[in-house]
């Protein structure tokens, strides 16, 4: 099969290539799904599981990418619930080899059904950011209605995700970002929004949850914005300043296929607009995943026409 690999994680996306790999097996509770859409996080190639098996042992080349919606086409020995054929999206495993590619084997449990009127383009770009909002929100972050969320780089994958999800749930959503990024943040559901570039976050009084999705000087500063008994989620990295008088969670999004079912159907009654902005070929990927300008939005690599 064609899929892209990695095999050095000092080149970054530019030591991608597209080259020939033989087909997965589904092993026990597993399904082979053939891909047909497929997305890739940026930062995935500094995780070790993109490196590495559950061991720690290198398992390169390494095939990225841990979003997808296609086919099932095998079932693994045991696996129930999903049936040859199916249409299905989700999050592939982290220390297997990852979905930019033309099949891909998943334990079943990460993936649920696809609904028939959900295109896989838009099925492979829900898992990843979907699930860390929802889990970030309403899992850890113990989100209640009327509370007010900060949510930084609002126009990215994960935040346009949790602006949208807590302002469907009742907040007042504050979104951050670079000063570009103001109308996508606002379209997608901010009430209003702090410019990172020109310093505004020393304006911002407290909130009751501050969604940090990137981590550094903005991640210490963002613990002063908590007010007490607030909240800091993070998925940038454990914090290194904490809130006085609040908590602070760090965690990595998993795969729940209850989840995957509300974040697809608030998608097919127009509760949620997924954030893609650019749609290439495998053949064409690589140089998508590597731009000379600035991208907005998701790559979608579509597997299959
Ligand atoms: N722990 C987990 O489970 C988990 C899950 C998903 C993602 N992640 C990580 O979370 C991060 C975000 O993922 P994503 O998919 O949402 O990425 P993304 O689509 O690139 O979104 C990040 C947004 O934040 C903006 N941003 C970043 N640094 C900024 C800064 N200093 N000032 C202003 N704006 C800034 C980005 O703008 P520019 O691109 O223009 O800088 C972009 O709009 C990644 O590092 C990813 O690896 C972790």
């Amino acid at each position: 099969m064609k899929a892209i690999v990695v095999t050095d994680e000092a080149a970054g996306t530019a030591g991608m290539t597209l080259a020939e790999r033989p087909e997965p097996e589904a092993t026990g509770n597993d399904v082979l799904v053939e891909v047909h859409a497929s997305g890739f996080t940026r930062g995935e190639l500094t995780w070790p599981g993109t490196w590495t098996d559950r061991r720690g042992q290198d398992r390169t080349p390494s095939i990225p990418g841990h979003e997808l919606a296609g086919v099932v086409s095998v079932l693994g020995y045991g696996t129930r619930g999903l049936s040859v054929g199916q249409r299905v999206f989700g999050l592939a495993d982290w220390t297997r080899d990852g979905t930019l590619a033309e099949y891909v084997a998943v334990e079943a449990r990460n993936v649920a059904p696809l609904p028939g009127d959900v295109d896989f383009t838009v099925g492979a770009s829900l898992p990843i950011s979907g699930l860390t909002a929802w889990q970030g929100l309403f899992v850890h972050g113990r989100f209640q209605a009327g509370q007010s969320v900060l949510v930084h780089g609002a126009a990215g994958g994960v935040g346009s995700m949790v602006t949208q999800l807590a302002k469907e749930s009742g907040a007042y959503v504050i979104g951050t970002g670079h000063v570009a990024d103001r109308q996508t943040a606002l379209d997608f559901g901010a009430h209003e929004f702090v410019d990172l570039d020109n310093d505004a976050l020393k304006d911002v009084g407290g909130v009751d949850l501050v969604f940090d999705v990137i981590g550094g000087d903005i991640g210490k500063r963002s613990a002063g914005l908590v007010r007490a008994g607030g909240m800091l989620v993070t998925i940038a990295g454990p914090p290194e300043t904490l809130p006085v008088d609040g908590l602070a969670v760090d965690f990595v999004v998993e795969a729940d296929r209850a989840q995957l079912g509300e974040i697809v159907q608030r998608v097919r009654d127009g509760r949620l607009r997924t954030n893609i902005g650019n749609v290439v070929s495998l053949d064409d990927a690589v140089a998508a995943f590597n731009p000379t300008g600035r991208v907005k939005g998701k790559t979608i690599v579509r597997v299959r026409p």
